[in-house]
């Protein structure tokens, strides 16, 4: 459903990405791993089609259909959407509020109903009539943005760091409830992660390394998974097993 060839970027005339090559399949969790600078969230940005972010080079196809210089509001409107690495906090605003908001906008039958199994799957019950994210520890964060995600019930999802700062039982939860989300109307997701913890929760197919800004290896999830943690990032370039760009 996703498919970028050789995308090359800038932020602030600054080359950020210099030739990154995935694509994600109808059906399909797909990890991107790279350490802290590598480019990932650059790349959901330019995914997103943030205007900060200058296209220099390659193409994004969503369902076949370039869309390398489509807007934001477009690609939003194609089913594309994405988490915050930093999400925002709401004074004033309830968890249930702006979740209920969302799912009435998109005229779902008994959004109540849709909610609470939302906020079970979660364990957010106890949260919903709180301020979203005020006073919210990391788990509690990462778990509200996941819930408002499934009442947007995006086609393709991107997680940015979704794994990082946040308990083992959180990642435990938000992993079962990324696997449900592909089965229940979200075609396609892509998980970036530094740490891989949420690897080992997650139904993902396949795994990219990002580093220095190029897709440098891929292959299956747990193969990759398996080899950063034997070897780090750094060795990725000589990996075996792995398929090269
Ligand atoms: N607005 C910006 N202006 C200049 N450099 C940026 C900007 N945003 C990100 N960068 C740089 O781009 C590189 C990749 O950043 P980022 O995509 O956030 O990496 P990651 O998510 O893998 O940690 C970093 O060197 C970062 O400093
Ligand atoms: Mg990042």
């Amino acid at each position: 459903m996703l498919k970028i060839k050789d995308l090359k970027v800038s932020v602030n005339n600054k080359i950020i990405l210099k030739g990154v090559t995935m694509h994600v399949n109808r059906g399909e969790i797909v990890l991107l791993l790279g350490p802290n600078g590598s480019g990932k969230s650059t790349l959901a940005q330019a995914i997103l089609g943030n205007p900060n972010i200058k296209i220099i080079g390659g193409k994004i196809y969503f369902d076949n259909k370039d869309i390398t210089n489509t807007s934001m509001e477009e690609r939003v409107s194609l089913g594309i959407t994405s988490s915050f690495q930093i999400p925002p906090k709401l004074k004033g605003i309830k968890l249930r509020e702006l979740a209920l908001e969302i799912l009435s906008r998109r005229r779902v039958p008994d959004p109540e109903e849709k909610l609470e199994i939302y906020a079970s799957l979660l364990n957010l019950e106890e949260h919903l009539n709180r301020d979203v994210n005020v006073g919210f520890s990391g788990g509690e964060m990462r778990r509200a943005e996941l819930l408002l995600l499934m009442a947007q019930s995006p086609r393709l999802v991107i997680l940015d760091e979704i794994d990082s700062g946040v308990d083992l039982e959180s990642i435990l939860i938000l992993g079962e409830a990324i696997n449900k989300m592909l089965l229940s109307g979200t075609e396609g997701a892509i998980i970036i992660t530094h740490t891989g913890f949420i690897a080992k929760y997650v139904k993902a197919s396949r795994a990219y390394i990002l580093l220095d800004g190029k897709t440098m290896c891929h292959g299956p999830a747990e193969t990759v998974v398996k080899h950063i943690y034997e070897h780090g990032f750094a060795r990725c370039k000589k990996c075996e097993g792995l398929t090269h760009e």
